[in-house]
């Protein structure tokens, strides 16, 4: 689960790696260009050590002070509805990108056309696009699955390939996935399903599937940990969030369902009324550059950067090699689907007895 103040955050930023220090000491040298009185409140909805990262180098290159709190894309758009008459946060960093179309829609995020725009990805500019520029993509990463080779092994269960495969008996009480009113990767999964099977074949999917998942947690990452740390066998989560629970020693790999999966578009959006404006676009602006991109690989953070220029890890997924479908994030950004198709997922799925 995450912890939601930096000052928690001291624990991962401790263990942070010798070439994520390295990365840092690079961003210091940047000359201080803020009054030190500045401040930038910032929700941030990547991994903790990311998010701690970014904060303590953009705060000593900028003279910025960050206040950072963690929070899941559904956790952090509920914030932001709240927040609506008297907004608290300047910057939303990092989760999936349709709860950030869906704050564009609300107008709850600023329109803003960066400078930077033309030197990212396509994928990140359409997310600019769609949005009336009022969010942009800082990363990509595919849907998939997560799996402990140990417990797998000691179980006999053989490694979960196809949607299907899930739902085959011997996985009951195995498989962990999120909950999607509070994590937008298992929102993700949803909206995956429906464009891959029809709505109805998809609820009758995740019914089933149902049977099989032994808890719904709040965070996205909560069933990959689980997976790593041998709490659970199989996880559906993003599969560049594997690379960096295997780095720290655990047994885990992940696969893409041979028979299609979706990705996430991970956004930033400035908020409405933004009260501290100067210094959330220039996190913004920083954000988009290759050196704080390259962060996110330094905090063992596997996502496909936006910026062309980002040095790209080796252990980022080749999206060449995933088979992918042309997920529709205009159509599931909206606010009226998402909630529609998360009070369904309720409704019908979460109800049911295991
Ligand atoms: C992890 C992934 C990110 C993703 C985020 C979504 O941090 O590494 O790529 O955007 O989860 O979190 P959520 O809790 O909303 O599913």
């Amino acid at each position: 689960m995450r912890p939601n103040s930096l000052s928690s955050l001291s624990i991962s930023t401790r263990r942070l790696t010798l070439s994520a220090i390295a990365a840092a000491s690079a961003l210091l040298a940047a000359p201080a260009v803020w009054a030190q009185s500045s401040e930038v409140n910032i929700i941030c909805s990547a991994q903790a050590a990311w998010c701690s990262m970014i904060a303590t180098t953009f705060e000593k290159s900028q003279g910025v002070k960050v206040n950072m709190t963690l929070k899941g894309s559904g956790e952090a758009i509920a914030q932001l509805m709240a927040e609506k008459a008297n907004p608290k946060t300047d910057v939303w960093f990092g989760g999936t990108g349709d709860p950030h179309l869906q704050a564009a829609e609300q107008n709850l995020s600023l329109e803003y056309k960066s400078p930077t725009l033309p030197k990212l990805h396509e994928w990140a500019q359409k997310q600019a696009e769609q949005s009336g520029y009022k969010t942009i993509g800082i990363y990509s990463g595919p849907l998939g699955f997560g799996y402990n080779t140990e417990l797998l092994a000691k179980k006999k269960l053989s490694i979960p390939k196809t949607w299907n495969d899930l739902l085959k008996p011997e996985f009951k009480g195995e498989i962990q996935s999120a909950n999607p009113a509070s994590s937008g990767t298992a929102y993700t999964m949803i909206a995956t399903l429906v464009q891959l099977m029809g709505e109805e074949k998809a609820f009758e999917y995740l019914k089933k599937l149902h049977t099989n998942i032994g808890a719904y947690t709040r965070s996205g990452t909560g069933p990959i940990k689980a997976v790593a740390r041998g709490e659970t066998t199989v996880s559906i989560s993003f599969v560049h969030d594997g690379p960096g629970e295997k780095a720290q020693g655990f047994p885990i790999e992940t696969i893409t369902p041979s028979d299609g999966t979706g990705a996430e578009i991970g956004s930033m959006s400035i908020v409405k009324g933004a009260r501290n404006l100067a210094p959330a676009k220039a996190f913004y602006e920083w954000a988009l550059t290759p050196s704080a991109q390259a962060l996110g690989a330094a905090t063992l953070q596997f996502q496909l950067p936006s910026h062309k220029e980002t040095k790209v890890d080796p252990r980022v997924p080749d999206f060449k090699k995933i088979k992918l479908i042309n997920y529709d994030y205009a159509k599931y950004g909206q606010t009226a689907e998402r909630k529609r198709l998360i009070q369904r997922w309720e409704r019908e799925v979460n109800s049911l007895p295991k």
